[in-house]
């Protein structure tokens, strides 16, 4: 049976690998790295820099191929997520086909850690489901980008015994500050920070992060707002694409007591 290793490898710095990590990138035949577009051209580079670094294997053998790209254009947001997704699991089924033996082991290094705004796995549970190839999985987890902002700006995630909500910027507004007095942001395409009008609000804002492009900005939203989004599309200018993550938060430690 095939063996596939999905493994996260963490958000730009090499060094966010765990031992647990490499030593999986270790017992792949094969490991499967992602090219196309300028974002997955810089990307793939962070991923053949940690295979140079770690993979000692003399058999393992690496395999770029083109990640389809998600298309728009007069679809509704499910729709064209879930087109995309049957487009790669098309790519992952040639590809465990043709390049890996019946008993071989594959790896894909994920980005940051699989079970955060991924869609490794439920893209593998596709490919199982057109039961053209047939396979196991092991998930090795990773550093998260939550995890990489909160370091950079040395805070913890939560308030003491309060609870946080994962989102992106389309829903913010769902949640922020009046459900969650802490929301984590990413895939925020359309800067909803800057909508965010609670005097009390904070933001911790970073991009690139843990890759030696990271920037971090932080303060009361009302007041930085417009300077991060100033430097985000700066930023966003200078590589061509941008990915950032930030964190709001209103209240305190023990102010419900
Ligand atoms: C498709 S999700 C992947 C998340 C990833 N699995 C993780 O564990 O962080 C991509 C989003 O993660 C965040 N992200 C990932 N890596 C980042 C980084 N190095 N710096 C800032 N944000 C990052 C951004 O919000 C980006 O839009």
């Amino acid at each position: 049976m095939r063996h596939i290793l999905v493994v996260g490898i963490g958000t730009g710095n090499p060094e966010h690998l765990t031992v647990q990590a490499i030593n999986a990138l270790n017992r792949a035949d094969v490991l499967f790295v992602p090219t196309k577009g300028r974002k997955k051209v810089d990307l793939a580079e962070v991923r053949r820099d940690i295979i140079a670094r770690y993979v000692t294997n003399p058999a393992s053998r690496t395999v770029e191929f083109a990640l389809p790209v998600r298309q728009v254009e007069g679809r509704s947001y499910v729709g064209g997520v879930d087109e995309w997704h049957a487009a790669i699991a098309e790519t992952y089924v040639r590809l465990f086909l043709e390049e890996l033996p019946e008993d071989g082991t594959a790896g894909l290094l994920v980005w940051g850690d699989p079970m955060l705004y991924d869609s490794t796995l439920r893209i593998l549970e596709r490919v199982r489901a057109t039961g053209k190839v047939a396979f196991d999985t092991e998930v090795i987890p990773g550093i998260t980008s939550i995890q990489a902002l909160c370091a950079s700006h040395r805070i913890p995630l939560n308030l003491v015994g309060k609870p946080v909500e994962i989102t992106t910027g389309r829903r913010l507004h769902e949640s922020f500050p009046h459900r969650s007095e802490t929301a984590v942001v990413m895939l925020d395409g359309e800067q909803a920070f800057t909508k965010v009008t609670d005097p009390d609000a904070m933001i911790y804002w970073g991009a690139y992060l843990g890759s030696p492009d990271e920037v971090i900005l932080s303060g009361r939203a009302v007041e930085c707002a417009g300077e991060i989004a100033r430097r985000r599309a700066e930023e966003r200018e200078k590589h061509g694409w941008i990915m950032d993550i930030y964190l709001m938060q209103k209240g305190a430690d023990f102010d419900d007591e």
